[in-house]
């Protein structure tokens, strides 16, 4: 196959890059750098094809393509804040570029939509059916609301365009290429561990979370990317739920770190509660996580470890993105 895939230079999207490669696949990499780094596409390979560029802009790519998996979007919570303008047009004008190219293409389209479009959830654990409980006007509104609109407009294109549209809603996922001052809970706890700076827990810490490794996530990816006429949409991610608290006293274990812990207020809208319900997954993409979060915390500790030297630690505004 040939795939476009937008936000291939960041952490999802190079490791999906990385496996559609791996497999044969032809890979067209679309991404302005805003969060990407093109060293994550390291070393150039046969078949892949990098263009800098804004997926906002109409997308001018030659030659037949079968699919798009559509991840190009500010994550990180210190990022879509930062940027709030940029994020909202991004999930807005920039997934209808994806859309219109795929219809023209008439190639298959994966939207990385987000769990965060539940929002604070008043259902536990959150099924597909649920709703959400999102503040449009509160601080991850930006973000939450994009990937909301994204939603839609992709179902849209689906209903009466006649595009082969799929959602996937990502729960937070971690692993190596997760940038140390990206700001989401695990990369943030190993970026303090490692340089033996306070970890910071907002709120008592015994808000949840459930965290999904990212090569179990690129194989969800994969095979919705694959089932064709499948629209979802489908939750990806882990359902084991840990405690903050849990998972830095996990990281300090494993880091061996002697950082003490800091307690600060919790952020406005901060979801108390996070955990999938995957059995749509399991049913229709035949697809659950096979990582342990010991593992995938232990590979990415290491990752961490030969990086966090030069890269900055800004401390997030916000502790944890979707
Ligand atoms: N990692 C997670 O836990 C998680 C959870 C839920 C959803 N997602 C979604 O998965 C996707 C990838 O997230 P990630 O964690 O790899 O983040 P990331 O920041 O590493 O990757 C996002 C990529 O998109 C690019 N990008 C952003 N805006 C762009 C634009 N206007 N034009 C072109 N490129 C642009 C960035 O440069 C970056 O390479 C995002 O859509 C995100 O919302 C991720």
């Amino acid at each position: 196959m040939r795939i476009l895939v937008t936000g291939g230079a960041g952490f999802l999207g190079s490791h999906l890059t990385d496996a559609l490669l791996a497999r044969g696949d032809d890979v067209v990499v679309l991404d302005d750098m805003s969060t990407g780094n093109p060293a994550n596409l390291l070393p150039p390979r046969p078949g892949l094809t990098i263009v800098d560029a804004d997926v906002r802009a109409p997308l001018l790519l030659d030659g037949p393509f079968d699919a798009v998996a559509h991840l190009a979007s500010p994550a990180s919570p210190p990022e879509y804040l930062r940027r709030p303008v940029f994020t909202l047009t991004t999930g807005a004008l920039g997934t209808q570029q994806v859309l219109e190219f795929a219809a023209r293409k008439n190639a298959r389209v994966v939207l990385a939509s987000t769990s965060e479009v539940y929002g604070d959830p008043e259902v536990h654990p959150q099924t597909e059916n649920y709703w959400g409980n999102v503040n449009s006007v509160g601080p991850r509104a930006v973000y939450d609301e994009a990937k909301r609109y994204a939603e839609a407009l992709t179902t849209a294109f689906g209903d009466s365009q006649g595009v082969d549209t799929g959602i996937v809603r990502i729960f937070n996922t971690y692993g190596p290429r997760l940038r140390p001052e990206d700001g989401r809970v695990v990369s943030n706890f190993i970026a303090q561990a490692l340089a033996e700076r306070p970890l910071t827990i907002y709120g008592d810490g015994t808000q949840t979370r459930s965290l999904c490794y990212v090569d179990d996530l690129v194989r969800g990816l994969i095979a919705m990317i694959d089932a064709r006429g499948e629209r979802g949409p489908i939750n990806l991610g882990n359902p084991v739920e840990m405690s903050v608290r849990s998972i830095a006293d996990l990281v300090l274990r494993l880091t061996g770190s002697s950082s003490r812990l800091e307690w600060l207020p919790l952020p406005t809208d901060d979801p108390v509660r996070r955990r999938p319900d995957i059995t749509r997954a399991a049913e229709r993409l035949d697809w659950q996580p096979r990582t342990s979060v010991v593992n995938g915390i232990g590979r990415t500790i290491a990752w961490q470890r030969g990086n966090h030297r030069t890269a900055p630690i800004r401390p997030a505004t916000i502790p944890l993105a979707s």
